[in-house]
């Protein structure tokens, strides 16, 4: 038990660590908070126009949560594997650095599942990828992603981590609350745009 503890700790770690907020500072893009939506993902990165920051916020945001499970499972058992990643999901969106407000977590989560259960990991990729290639609206692509991992776990033989899989779809819906709330009134911004 303590060992998932500290599993479930050096995922948060990771996770919490807000990359595109540092990046975006970093290189003199500015604050994020006062740009589009004012989250620290790559979606909102890119609104300031730099698309190699966002790239690499992307990158890193996924690179963590895949870090997360990959230590886990080399250092650990499975289970500490599906804890830490997440651990690195909940870090990323919530926080202590940034009193708990954070990102919505879906570079992480696709980094995690990578990591996880490759396949599931790619087909996820591709449900947003495809999502994303339609409606250009990257919070929508997020929600069609998360709602469809459990399906793809069940269906590419992960179907031991369907209970992280539900878990996350829920949380990818809260952290969107606000982007459902656009989406329904028919106002949310095409990837790209301010
Ligand atoms: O990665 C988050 C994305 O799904 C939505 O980002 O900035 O449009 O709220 P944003």
């Amino acid at each position: 038990a303590s060992l998932l503890l500290l599993w479930a700790l050096i995922g948060y770690g990771l996770g919490s660590i807000p990359f595109g907020l540092l990046l975006a500072k970093g290189m003199g893009l500015g604050n994020l908070r006062q740009i589009g939506s004012g989250n620290i993902g790559a979606t909102n990165v890119l609104r300031t126009g730099n698309k190699p920051a966002a790239a690499l916020t992307l990158l890193l945001d996924g690179g963590k949560g895949a870090a997360a499970v990959g230590l886990a499972r080399i250092f650990a058992t499975e289970d500490a594997a599906q804890l830490a990643g997440l651990a690195a999901f909940i870090g990323h969106c919530f926080p202590v650095w940034l009193k708990f407000k954070g990102g919505k977590g879906v570079a992480t989560f696709l980094g995690l599942l990578l990591a996880l259960a490759w396949p599931v990991g790619l087909a996820s990729c591709a449900t947003w990828a495809v999502t994303a290639r339609v409606t250009r609206i990257s919070s929508f692509a997020a929600l069609v992603a998360a709602a469809l991992c459990t399906i793809w776990m069940l269906v590419l033989g992960a179907g031991t981590a369907m209970l992280l899989g539900a878990v996350l779809t829920i949380l990818i819906f809260w952290t969107h609350r606000t982007n459902i709330t656009r989406l329904r009134a028919g106002t949310e911004p095409k990837i790209g745009q301010k």
